[in-house]
């Protein structure tokens, strides 16, 4: 069924979508329903730009013919639309469960609006004990995961097969979890002011609204 909400929240983003905007195009399962239609809404005539925060959108982007510029042509952008791994009331959202979370942060910061597509599965009272994606550089990622841990979190290196997971940016991913998350934003401080942490996967004050999908429909929540 998760899929089916997907899908209602990643189209419903569209309606949102005017001739001449550009759009940040964001990451993952959800947003892939956003760029299928996109795509047709294009062949039809709409007249919009993306910038991709990944790699892998890039390639799905380029496939379904959605026009795409940079940050030289344009520096502000008028919407981007992503997904998010959890999302509380207060619209906090957990990000990089697809490894994307430096570029989704740089795109959705310099966007006019963030609009957050999920299923109904993400939508959490805290962070306490979720898993917070955070981008390290590889150089001395040892010594990063042991102030991690001394920070309170239970940090884990993402995978890919039997290799660690690389980010686009070549990176590592520690996935950690904290016990108790009770200020978002001064968890993401102390986790910045290490070294050899480049970005969180906490997103405290970006979204603009949330779109959820579910039985019931869509929900927007602001
Ligand atoms: C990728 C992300 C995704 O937006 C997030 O993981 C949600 O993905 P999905 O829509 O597949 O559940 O942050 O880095």
């Amino acid at each position: 069924m998760s899929d089916a909400y997907k899908r209602v929240a990643g189209e419903r983003a569209l309606d949102y979508v005017k001739d001449g905007m550009v759009l940040g195009l964001g990451t993952g399962s959800t947003v892939y329903y956003t760029l299928q239609k996109l795509g047709r809404l294009v062949q039809e005539g709409l007249q919009i730009k993306g910038i991709p925060t990944s790699k892998a959108t890039e390639v799905m982007a380029k496939e379904l013919g959605i026009p795409l510029t940079n940050f030289r042509e344009h520096p502000v952008l008028d919407i981007t639309i992503d997904g998010a791994d959890a999302v509380t009331p207060k619209l906090e959202l957990v990000k990089g469960g697809g490894g994307a979370l430096l570029r989704e942060k740089l795109v959705a910061g310099a966007s006019k609006q963030m609009i957050v597509i999920v299923d109904e599965s993400k939508r959490v009272d805290s962070f306490d004990g979720v898993s917070i994606p955070v981008e390290v550089v590889p150089f001395a990622v040892e010594t990063t995961v042991e102030r991690i841990r001394a920070l309170g979190g239970r940090p884990t290196m993402r995978q890919d097969g039997d290799e660690l997971f690389v980010t686009d940016n070549a990176h590592y991913i520690v996935d950690v979890t904290f016990a108790s998350v009770p200020d978002v934003a001064a968890l993401h401080d102390r986790l910045k002011r290490l070294t050899g942490v480049v970005e969180t996967g906490l997103f405290p004050d970006l979204a603009s609204f949330v779109i959820v999908g579910s039985a019931r429909g869509v929900d927007v929540v602001e």
